[in-house]
């Protein structure tokens, strides 16, 4: 038994130099559980909502009221508590940074009350997939959208090795994104390509087919790697249509260019193909594709009645999990199992304001997921998750 003594925060600043919380749970056994919680842009409609920092602050005091003297192991009763207490649909009282940052907390201080790592704690919560091997990993190298001053409308151009060995898979997207900046730089001017808000390279050119054929030159052996692709298609929605650098398209008309890239480029995944509110879009296009990932996002945000809702409307095989997204651990997981039940991939993600925080790949690991999206493998926030799960699979023997 361990009750929890304190629950503070503090500001730090995200990979974007954002204000964003810090959050610390002590218990009167001395253990100690942090989060450093990330931040999204190109955020779903109905995600928990991050308050700005003071207010979530605020929020955290009244979590710390609410909680201090709970027992630290009961993860989900403190999680319904804070539910209970904020009583908003997208956490918009407390704040869904405060919540989420209290949550990862408690966790990390359970763990190490139990003398576990943060992986170790949460397998057992999950009663599928103990025996899966360790996540693909999603590495987003070229980026456009919402995380780019320039470029593609299309937010994420990933690579995914074909491999579950990890040391493998890092030095695939390493040698990779080695030789992609080699080649950017060859052939464009330095003012025409920077780094993007994922740690990949964002280059000054709308053709959202030029990445695709960058990433094709880059790879060394082609059958060892996929490529994937995080549409973001919210942002390039406008009155029922899309744009795409000059052109303009309906809902069927950029289905057909997805299915003709798809078979182009032997695509893998694609995430977000069209807007966070169109299920029957997703659901033709998986039809039409229907050996790829066709994964939800901005769609689902990691919450339990849209994914139910996607499920019954045959919209996606596979779905992106962010813990900020929905605001505790206890929903997360809830996802994460009812996903699991319905056959449908999970990929846990980073987001693209990201701290040093590595939770993501405790994450993706204990529960078994598809996949870890964490950006750049040479960025430094984002190579940390990638580093912490290589060492995750050392520590278990994977
Ligand atoms: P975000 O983007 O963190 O800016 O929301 C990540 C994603 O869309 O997958
Ligand atoms: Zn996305």
């Amino acid at each position: 038994m361990s009750k929890i003594t304190s629950i503070t925060g503090q500001e730090i600043l995200d990979s974007r130099q954002k204000p964003t919380l810090a959050v610390t749970v002590k218990t009167d056994t001395l253990a100690e559980g942090y989060c450093f919680v990330p931040a999204g842009a190109s955020t779903g409609a109905r995600e928990a909502l991050a308050l700005p920092l003071p207010e979530a602050l605020a929020g955290l005091k009244e979590i710390a009221d609410l909680l201090v003297g709970q027992e630290v192991s009961e993860q989900d009763k403190l999680d319904q508590l804070m539910i209970d207490a904020d009583g908003t649909e997208n956490k918009s009282r407390l704040g869904g940074n405060a919540m989420i940052g209290a949550s990862i907390a408690i966790a990390r201080a359970a763990a190490s009350e139990n003398n576990q790592e943060l992986f170790q704690y949460l397998k057992p919560l999950s009663p599928q997939n103990q025996t899966a091997p360790p996540p693909h990993l999603f590495m987003n190298l070229i980026n456009g959208g919402a995380h780019a001053p320039y470029g593609s409308a299309i937010q994420e151009y990933q690579v995914i090795p074909q491999t579950n060995d990890i040391r493998q898979a890092l030095a695939i997207g390493r040698q990779t994104f080695a030789h992609l900046e080699t080649l950017v730089a060859k052939r464009f001017a330095p003012s025409d390509f920077t780094q993007g808000d994922e740690g990949g390279l964002a280059i000054n050119d709308p053709d959202p087919e030029l990445p695709l054929e960058l990433l094709t030159e880059a790879v060394t052996d082609r059958d060892r790697v996929k490529f994937g692709l995080d549409a973001a298609a919210n942002s390039f929605y406008r009155d029922g249509q899309y744009q795409l650098a000059d052109q303009t398209f309906t809902t069927e008309q950029l289905s057909r260019w997805y299915q003709n890239i798809f078979r182009q480029y032997s695509l893998f995944g694609l995430e977000d193909p069209f807007a966070e509110e169109d299920f029957t879009a997703f659901a033709n296009l998986k039809k039409h594709l229907f050996n790829a990932l066709i994964i939800g996002d901005d769609l689902t945000v990691t919450k339990e009645d849209r994914l139910q809702q996607a499920i019954e409307a045959d919209s996606i095989n596979s779905l992106i999990i962010k813990p900020n997204q929905i605001g505790t651990l206890t929903e997360t997981i809830n996802t994460i199992n009812l996903a699991h039940t319905a056959g449908i991939k999970t990929i846990a993600s980073h987001r693209s304001g990201e701290t040093t925080d590595t939770f993501i790949a405790d994450i993706a690991y204990a529960f078994g997921c598809f996949g870890l999206k964490a950006g750049a493998p040479d960025a430094n926030f984002r190579d940390q998750k990638y580093k912490r799960l290589l060492a995750i699979t050392t520590i278990d023997g994977k």
